[in-house]
């Protein structure tokens, strides 16, 4: 007995095991009901009396220096378990998908981009606003339809507190803190009340522009819807000036670019007239100037906006405005890579 005694505590003493799984073995060799110190315990009972009590200590020992010794070597690989176990350092990562950016945004940031290059600034304003930036500012006649509940979603009535129609609102709020020049594009939601169908929605997106300052002409304008719509359509790209009306503008244009499906030849996308409709401008008005802080006697100015809703459509080839509000993933993930 004194010699298994002796050899299991030699034994202990050069245990080497490898793995936190290795040091569980080894409790269940050693200390477990069945293991070879229980076993001794059990082989204890028929130990002649006289030399019981001597066994007793060295048995008692035994357990003690067992119990310590594997309870070190679990120490030694505690959170080492995890690696030995699930870590496998060589597997090749899961791949993660891609998100895309929303169509609207795609167009919003290039649009952004071509007048960033022309050293216009980015403006906002309120969705919220009063009819003072909405309208009146904006030289709309008191009477005018588009101030009607059918097509504006009031707030508060009396003073009107609105959800603005239009991003020209923001024009207001520029000019009356700005000094000019001011070459500036006020992106935005806007909002009309107006049944949802593939053309219509009572949410959707423009883009603003203003430019004021000493001696700006129609001819400005031109040119820098031209410049807009070649780095947004392809230099290839015509532009037509259609006279229009708007309350704050004077003279007014709606312009028009040679549709790039056909190349001005005609077809579906243009309804067989070559041409696209892109945009609604004009000279600010100079009762707009005036009613802003800006004297109209010493500044002139440029205005236009679009809807970016619309410029996506004719991009994209997208046929149902919907689309864009719906969060479809299998519509979203075709703009995937697009930045
Ligand atoms: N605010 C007009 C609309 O919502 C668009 C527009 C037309 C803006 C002409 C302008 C402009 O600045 O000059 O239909």
């Amino acid at each position: 007995m004194i010699e298994k005694i002796k050899q299991i505590a030699d034994e202990l003493v050069g245990l080497a095991p490898k793995s936190a799984a290795e040091v569980e073995d080894l409790r269940i060799k050693y200390l477990s009901k069945k293991g070879l110190i229980a076993s001794l315990f059990n082989d204890f009972r028929s130990v002649p009396s006289d030399i019981k009590k001597e066994i007793g200590v060295k048995l008692n020992d035994l357990k003690n220096q067992a119990t310590n010794r594997i309870n070190e070597l679990a120490e030694s690989f505690k959170g080492q378990t995890v690696v030995e176990n699930d870590l496998d350092l060589t597997r090749p990562g899961t791949d993660i998908p891609l998100g895309s950016r929303h169509p609207l945004s795609l167009v919003k940031n290039e649009i952004i981009s071509i007048f960033t290059r022309l050293g216009f600034t980015i403006s906002d304003g309120p969705e919220v606003e009063d009819d003072w930036h909405v309208f009146s500012a904006l030289n709309f006649p008191p009477e005018h339809p588009a101030r009607d509940m059918q097509d504006t979603f009031f707030i508060e009535k009396d003073p009107d507190i609105i959800l603005r129609t239009h991003t020209s609102s923001v024009q207001v709020r520029v000019m009356e803190h700005a000094k000019p020049p001011i070459r500036t594009i006020s992106p935005g939601r806007v909002f009309r009340n107006e049944a949802i169908s593939a053309r219509a929605h009572c949410i959707f997106h423009q883009i603003e522009g203003l430019y004021i300052d000493k001696n700006v002409s129609f001819a400005d304008l031109r040119q820098t819807l031209l410049y807009f719509a070649r780095e947004f359509f392809g230099q290839e790209t015509q532009i037509r000036l259609r006279p229009s009306f708007f309350p704050f503008t004077e003279p007014s244009a709606e312009m028009d670019v040679s549709c790039s499906l056909c190349k001005g030849k005609g077809c579906n996308v243009c309804k067989y007239t070559g041409w696209l409709e892109v945009l609604g401008c004009g000279m600010v008005d100079p009762n707009v100037l005036d009613n802003c802080g800006i004297d109209s006697k010493t500044y002139t100015g440029f205005a236009f906006g679009m809807g970016i809703e619309r410029i996506t459509m004719l991009k994209y080839g997208i046929k149902d405005l919907r689309l864009y509000f719906e969060n479809d993933y299998r519509f979203l993930k075709q703009f995937q890579g697009a930045v």
